[in-house]
């Protein structure tokens, strides 16, 4: 593969751009359409990472980027000042899916750290109590609330503590790696156990407890779906000691699950839903939806310049219209076809130890071949390079699984490709 213009950009992003991003390959985008992109060599590559669980609607969709056009015509900013109708709009589509029966309101940012960091806010202020749980392997964002939660990788944290807040981890109920003695066969409950038994009896006492932020599937952590059991038990702990639950679906809120809100494949009702990434199809925006009988924060108290931003407004409407219309639906059979085709890809290679998700957020994890679960992930270093060599974008997440991520609007034939590519690249890594 012919790399030239991509090695010279390289050397001038080395120049000037901050070291800490974390690169996946040496990828440099020219253009996009659904899940297909190319760099400025003019490689092709099928995307099964879609700018990090974002371009919903696939690459440059004709109508977001004719909503997007028609409202930078119009006007591309006022401020949280004022007012404006879409702002409204995409307000009350919000509200209209938001996972819970009562009324709810939404708090518009720009990012999914911003959503968390309203959410961790809304909640404290709310219930006015100060501690926080979370959980051990969750990524909720790296500005200082947010990062006193993230907690998948040690390199996010070192060097930036002393945590802002008080998070209490606790381990997330990943039944292929248990951490915890079962007290119950779903290992779900065995993590609410533990916190109902130990963590609220010794470290954070329920009435000092504000709310406890769960990934309803974990992303950066593995994409890892927690058992049936886990949600509907959270949930009556917290309405036992009166805490929040509040769910981080920006990475698997927007349909990407073949429903809008991860959390409702359990019948849960959390109180506060942070989502962003998907949103928009990739034009910034993140946020909060919350009960409103929770969302009572008063005038001045939290806000933001571009919160409400018209073009990010305008993304959002077509993203949403297109994810009811097709991709959700898209989203659940595509899943279901890539779930049945990596489960006979794992049947010839021994090296994939668990493949999980629902719909589109699915991950596959690489363990030494030789039964003991070990993680393996130098191989799934090499299968992310290797991929890549072959004309397929994949994103790491856990310690050694791989994520499919794409569009939501991804076609059975591009998903085979890249499917094809995957093999074939496990092939040639783990011989
Ligand atoms: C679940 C979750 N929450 C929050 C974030 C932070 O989002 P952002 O990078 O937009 O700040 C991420 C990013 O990957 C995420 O996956």
């Amino acid at each position: 593969m012919k790399l030239d213009k991509t090695q010279e950009l390289l050397k001038r992003d080395q120049a000037v751009v901050s070291p800490s991003y974390p690169r996946a390959a040496p990828f440099a985008m020219e253009r996009g359409s659904g899940a297909e992109v190319w760099d400025v060599d003019g490689n092709r590559f099928i995307d099964f990472a879609a700018g990090i669980a974002v371009c919903t609607t696939g690459h440059s969709h004709p109508k977001v980027v004719a909503a997007i056009q028609d409202q930078a015509e119009r006007f591309i900013h006022i401020s949280s000042d004022y007012y404006h109708p879409v702002w409204v709009e995409i307000s009350e589509r919000l509200a209209g899916i938001a996972p819970f029966s009562e009324p709810a309101k939404v708090f518009l940012g720009n990012s999914g750290t911003e959503a968390v960091e309203a959410g961790i806010k809304l909640a404290r202020v709310h219930s006015g109590r100060p501690l926080f749980i979370g959980f051990q392997g969750g990524f909720h964002g790296r500005t200082l609330g947010s990062l006193a939660f993230t907690s998948s990788k040690s390199v996010q944290r070192r060097g930036f503590g002393p945590p802002s807040i008080g998070v209490t981890h606790v381990p997330y109920p990943n039944a292929y790696r248990q951490v915890l003695q079962p007290t119950s066969d779903d290992y779900g409950e065995t993590v609410v156990n533990y916190i109902e038994d130990h963590i609220l009896k010794t470290v954070v006492p329920p009435e000092d407890c504000a709310a406890i932020l769960v990934e309803p599937i974990q992303g950066e952590g593995g994409y890892i779906v927690p058992p049936p059991g886990f949600f509907p038990a959270l949930r009556a702990l917290c309405d036992r000691h009166g805490i929040l639950l509040i769910v981080d679906e920006v990475q698997s809120g927007i349909g990407r699950t073949g429903k809008w809100w991860a959390i409702e494949h359990s019948n849960v009702e959390p109180d506060i839903v942070c989502f962003a990434k998907g949103v928009a199809s990739g034009v910034p925006m993140g946020g909060i939806i919350a009960r409103a009988s929770v969302m009572d924060w008063p005038e001045g108290s939290h806000g933001n310049t571009y919160g409400g931003n018209p073009l990010a407004c305008r993304a959002a409407l077509a993203t949403l219209d297109l994810v009811e219309d097709q991709f959700m639906v898209n989203a659940r059979r595509m899943g279901e076809y890539a779930m049945d085709a990596l489960e006979e890809i794992q049947s010839r290679h021994p090296a994939i130890g668990e493949i999980r998700g629902k719909g589109l957020m699915i991950g596959v994890e690489l363990v030494d071949g030789d039964g003991a679960k070990r993680p393996a992930h130098d191989l799934r270093e090499r299968l992310i390079r290797e991929a890549f060599d072959r004309g397929l974008l994949l994103l790491g997440c856990g310690e050694s699984s791989v994520r499919l991520a794409p569009a939501l609007s991804i076609e059975e034939e591009l998903l085979d490709e890249g499917l094809r590519i995957m093999e074939e690249s496990i092939s040639t890594v783990s011989t």
